[in-house]
């Protein structure tokens, strides 16, 4: 019936509505049901600590553990230069490898969705720690020196490629201490764990650190 028109009226503003809706919720869903399934803490994460301390291991389970991407600055560095971190220290020296971590660390900021793995030296740049602690919660992995020897010693770390790498190990970790406790918004140690182990306190630990930002400003659980 036309009643005046206001049927009709009416009828297109009520498909209009459920239109609109239908629209609506195909756009949130594949996004918002992504965030729904995934109850995640935060969806920035980085990993920084040591040489051997498991930061790659540790964070590509962490990744699968949140449905995060997983990106690990060292491989960015090597891919994009093609070349492996060792000839970058060997044909252009340290100095030029730090450069490249910067400017890897700064593009990280960009993305979302995403466990950063850092090299063991990139927390020494004042800049790159300021740079990481301000997009979201850096963790810092731990392993005592013994640890650290047993699970390097058939790399080619060039850092240590050196007489007395144990040696090496505790010098660095001493001259690192600061940086690392200034960067980290919590340690968990990696020494003698499973590593579903580890991930699962830091899982438990990151729900702190959000609820903790959520309640105050932004600092170590520490
Ligand atoms: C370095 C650690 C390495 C790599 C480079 C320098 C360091 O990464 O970035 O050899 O200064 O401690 P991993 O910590 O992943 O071994």
């Amino acid at each position: 019936m036309a009643n005046d028109g206001k049927w009709e009226i009416t009828k297109e503003f009520e498909t209009e509505i459920v239109e609109t809706r239908v629209v609506q919720v195909e756009v949130v869903s594949s996004e918002e049901t992504r965030r729904l399934l995934v109850d995640r803490p935060v969806s920035w994460i980085a990993l920084a600590g040591f040489m051997g301390t498991g930061k790659s291991r540790i964070g590509w389970e962490l990744s699968r553990r949140l449905s995060l991407t997983f990106i690990d600055t060292d491989k960015v560095i090597e891919r994009v230069s093609c070349m492996r971190i060792g000839d970058i220290f060997e044909y252009y020296g340290e100095a030029t490898f730090r450069e490249y971590e910067s400017e890897v660390v700064r593009r990280t900021l960009r993305l979302d969705e995403v466990v950063i793995s850092t090299g063991g030296g990139t927390v020494m740049r004042p800049q790159n720690r300021e740079m990481l602690k301000s997009r979201g919660p850096v963790i810092v992995l731990t392993a005592s020196p013994e640890t650290i020897y047993l699970r390097t010693r058939r790399s080619q770390r060039p850092l240590l490629q050196v007489a007395n790498p144990i040696e090496k190990i505790y010098e660095l970790l001493e001259t690192r201490k600061e940086a690392y406790g200034d960067v980290a918004a919590f340690h968990v140690s990696t020494d003698n764990r499973h590593s579903s182990d580890v991930v699962e306190e830091i899982v438990e630990k990151l729900w702190l650190w959000q609820e903790q930002q959520a309640n105050g400003p932004k600092g170590s659980l520490e």
